[in-house]
């Protein structure tokens, strides 16, 4: 992603900030996985949406209206030899001139440069109680300055939100964020298509598991945006089962929902399919009903439709359809009203996709459901899933799990799903089992 588009970001940020105030906010760190091994590093999102700068030991400071630079940033320092164990950093050097700062300063001497930036300013804005560290480095700075006070230094006397501000931002996607987001979606609807052509009866979950991030990094993209669930038969009636090695068996279905990161921007996508290539009868009409529940929240995302129209219309459809498969008995109003459906479909329709899977942005705002608009993208992904143990159904349909996820881009006119590389309906998945069976 260019330069140009980070610098609009900090510009709208400062605008928002105002004059007189500042704004923090500290890069992810390194996580320890086992002794000194660890973690591979994903810097914080809100930091990455403001800087694009990927590395941990770095505080951006942004100072609307200050003569000698507005964007400051704490960094580590060139050290030739970290250079040659680790690899490339950017340095003092580095940050301001390829990251666009003003100025940039050793991350070491932040206790010592920071409180001087707060001085006088009214209010800081930060990512309250999400950093426990910066928390309490802010503490120590606030007090350092009220130390002083009787030079006539003023200490800043509020602290403010800086997510309500940056979240908002990140709600609304630019066209260089949708450039990634789609990338992300192509690779990840390719990936499922692969690991429908490979399913065999006698795999294992953990080897589709392997095809699908095999794609992924083949296609150059190295990070799941979230642990890729391969589920086979009952195991797809726990939501988030990543154990994923069980042995496929024929005559079951096999849920995947699994996603690729795309320069820190996620895909999140689910499809449920038979083991064998052919649907069983008790499959296809809890199958077809999902996929008929999709398509009636589809018909909600567009501008100006409130973002829960899109449920409540995919649990009709869920609701009215467990009636008629006899899953569900009783009167359709009270059983919505009751929420009877829950014991089938438990979760919500979807939610905001962006930089983290489950992505920032207000459902509400000022306690109404938000109203979509351009550039929102969000997941729409309807579940059915009856427990193995379910006595209060028949016996065919127990131990069945079917989830079917796209992506989905709010438009002027409407929608466009950004996944729809991979098949869904009943004759395209099996059309394109079978071919694949034959070959
Ligand atoms: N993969 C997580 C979700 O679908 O929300
Ligand atoms: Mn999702
Ligand atoms: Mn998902």
């Amino acid at each position: 992603m260019k330069q140009s588009e980070f610098k609009k970001r900090r510009k709208r940020l400062m605008q928002q900030i105002g004059v007189g105030n500042v704004a923090l906010i500290a890069s992810a760190p390194m996580r320890t996985r086992n002794r000194d091994v660890h973690y591979p590093f994903r810097q914080d999102s809100d930091f990455f949406y403001l800087t694009g700068f990927n590395e941990p030991d770095a505080l951006a400071v942004f100072i609307p209206g200050r003569e000698q630079g507005e964007y400051l940033l704490f960094c580590r320092e060139f050290d030739a030899k970290k250079a040659l164990w680790e690899g490339a950093h950017a340095g003092l050097k580095g940050a301001k001139r390829d990251f666009g700062a003003d100025d940039a300063f050793p991350i070491t001497d932040v206790n010592d440069i920071l409180p001087g930036l707060l001085e006088n300013k009214s209010r800081v804005y930060y990512p309250m109680g999400r950093d426990a560290d910066l928390d309490l480095r802010l503490q120590d700075w606030l007090k350092q300055i009220r130390s002083q006070s009787r030079s006539g230094v003023l200490a800043p006397s509020e602290l403010a939100s800086l997510e309500l501000i940056v979240h908002e931002m990140r709600l609304f996607k630019s066209e260089a964020e949708l450039d990634q987001m789609r990338r992300a979606a192509e690779v990840s609807a390719a990936a499922h298509v692969t690991a429908m052509q490979n399913c065999r009866p006698g795999r294992y979950e953990y080897q589709v598991e392997a095809d699908i991030i095999q794609h992924f990094m083949h296609n150059g993209l190295r990070a799941v945006a979230y642990p890729s669930i391969v589920a086979t038969g009952k195991n797809a009636c726990t939501l988030h089962y990543t154990d994923n090695t069980t042995q496929l068996n024929s005559g079951e279905l096999l849920l995947i929902d699994a996603g690729a990161e795309c320069n820190h921007y996620a895909a999140d996508i689910t499809r449920t399919f038979p083991v064998s290539g052919r649907f069983s009868e008790p499959q296809k009409q809890l199958y077809q009903l999902v996929l008929d529940a999709q398509a009636a929240a589809l018909a909600h995302i567009k501008p100006g439709i409130p973002w829960n129209s899109a449920h409540d219309a995919s649990v009709e459809v869920i609701t009215q359809g467990l009636l008629d498969l006899g899953l569900l008995k009783g009167k359709l109003k009270k059983l919505i009203k009751d929420e009877k459906y829950k014991k089938f479909y438990m979760h919500r329709i979807g939610h905001w996709l962006g930089m983290d899977v489950h992505d920032v942005g207000d459902y509400k705002v000022n306690q109404e459901w938000r109203l979509l608009a351009p550039g929102m993208v969000l997941t729409v992904e309807p579940g059915l899933y009856v427990p193995a143990d379910c006595k209060s159904v028949d016996a065919q349909w127990r131990g069945i799990g079917i989830r079917i996820e796209d992506d989905v881009l709010v438009t002027a006119e409407g929608h466009e799903i950004l996944t729809s590389g991979v098949p869904k309906s009943i004759a395209d998945i099996e059309a394109l089992m079978q071919a694949d069976l034959c070959a």
